[in-house]
């Protein structure tokens, strides 16, 4: 795990956003829900008031609440300047204007902090790297991963995307991963490799469209289930 907290760019989102990009129903808010990657987002702290039952796996949880509380103070007002910058690239359909996204984004992230300590201490925040989840086998019905596999290509393989979803798939019965855009615009070039190689690997895998669009075609997850 990379410890030096300048690599990490904080960035949340909201429950709501999570019901939007993964279509989850009152049946799936019901299982025991797995979140890779939910960094600063609120998911977890609002789900777990609803008497939901979520655990979350992101390397940001090794950090202290005032270290990450910093680093949201540091790169918040970068994130507003660039989405000024790159407004025509997004669909304002349910966040009207910039100020409106950042205000949520930034309501998210101190749910998210207000929840951090007692969350770690119930064992809801859990410090950890894909393509490894700390955990053991079997124990979720459902496992998602928002705004990290896909998203970010420079660094990763589509081998690693392959391995951190047949990960997720181990510790969960049903993996859902959203978006496949990669730099926010085309469809990533792991996409289809990842597909075959889960194939190949035994799994079933389909595409669906879901309610929540922000960029332009960003509108399926990935859904994955064991074959038996
Ligand atoms: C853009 S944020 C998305 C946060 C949240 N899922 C959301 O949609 O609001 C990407 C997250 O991926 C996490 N991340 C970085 N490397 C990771 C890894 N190897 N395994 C799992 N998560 C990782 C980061 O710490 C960060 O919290």
């Amino acid at each position: 795990m990379q410890t030096n907290t300048d690599i990490y760019t904080p960035w949340g989102r909201t429950f709501e956003e999570y019901l939007g990009m993964f279509s989850l129903t009152d049946n799936d808010l019901s299982g025991k829900i797995l979140g890779c990657s939910d960094g600063p987002s609120s998911f977890n702290s609002e789900l777990t008031q609803r008497g939901g039952n979520v655990v979350s796996v992101d390397p940001l949880y090794q950090f202290s609440k005032e270290q990450i509380r910093k680093l949201i103070d540091q790169t918040y007002p970068e994130a507003m300047e660039s989405f000024h910058r790159k407004k025509s690239l997004f669909i304002w359909k349910n966040l009207k204007s910039v100020h409106k996204l950042g205000r949520m984004r930034l309501s998210a992230m101190y749910e998210f902090l207000a929840d951090l300590d007692w969350g770690k201490m119930e064992g809801r925040y859990i410090p950890g790297d894909l393509p490894i989840i700390p955990l053991v086998s079997d124990q979720f019905d459902l496992a998602v991963c928002s705004h990290y596999l896909f998203t970010s290509t420079t660094h990763m393989t589509s081998q690693f995307h392959i391995n951190s979803i047949i990960e997720m798939a181990r510790v969960a019965k049903e993996v859902r991963v959203f978006p496949l855009l990669e730099n926010g615009a085309v469809l990533s070039r792991h996409v289809m490799p990842t597909i075959s190689g889960l194939r190949d690997a035994g799994y079933r895998v389909r595409l669906e469209k879901v309610g929540y669009e922000f960029l332009p075609g960003g509108d399926r997850m990935l859904i994955v289930t064991d074959n038996v």
